[in-house]
């Protein structure tokens, strides 16, 4: 069952939360900014380790002070109209956290709308990339959340979805 919420995803109480990174994966702005807010110093830490992260896949580290065990960073496509293999880069992202998130045993996740604030992916066609691998998924996680900050976004996956 595939949740749609309008939350601050720093805030929910779940196996894994899916960071929109940068391939540099030492913070920034937007969810990013939110999550080292809410995980504290030992995350950037921690992430300086990791060497950074190439556009598509995703790192692993541990929630720290987050209520979530666990954040995947994931680096979505910058947006640059569409013919440079964005929807494949941005599918890409969902597949490699919901993978990720099985190797750990992670039976809750929540993603936010990955691409679509800073890095301008439209986001009615990010909604449909996100819901087709999340519905491929499903079924192998107690909850999968879309995690959505304004309503706006929300009522764009709940219409996807027909709800
Ligand atoms: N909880 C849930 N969703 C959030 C939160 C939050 N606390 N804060 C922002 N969002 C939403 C935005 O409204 C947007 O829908 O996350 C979505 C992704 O937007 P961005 O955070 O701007 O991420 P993205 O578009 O993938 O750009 C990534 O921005 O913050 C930098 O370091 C980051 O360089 C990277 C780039």
């Amino acid at each position: 069952m595939i949740e749609i919420l309008v939350a601050d995803i720093t805030h929910l109480e779940v196996d894994a939360i899916v960071n929109a990174a940068n391939g540099s994966l030492l913070g920034g702005g937007g969810v990013d900014g939110a999550i080292h807010r809410a995980a504290g110093p030992e995350l950037l830490d921690f992430c300086r380790g990791l060497g950074g992260c190439p556009t598509g896949e995703v790192r692993l580290s541990p929630g720290f002070d987050l209520p979530a065990s666990h954040v995947l960073h994931a680096v979505g496509p910058i947006w640059q109209g569409g013919m440079a293999g964005e929807t494949a880069q941005l599918r890409s992202c969902y597949v490699a956290a919901f993978e990720c998130a099985l190797s750990q045993a992670c039976t809750s996740i929540a993603f936010p709308a990955i691409s679509t604030g800073v890095y301008g992916f439209p986001k009615r066609p990010a909604a449909e990339t996100a819901l087709a691998v999340m519905q491929q998924y499903e079924e192998q996680f107690a909850r999968v959340i879309a995690c959505c900050f304004i309503e706006e976004d929300a009522a764009i996956y709940r219409d996807i979805l027909g709800r």
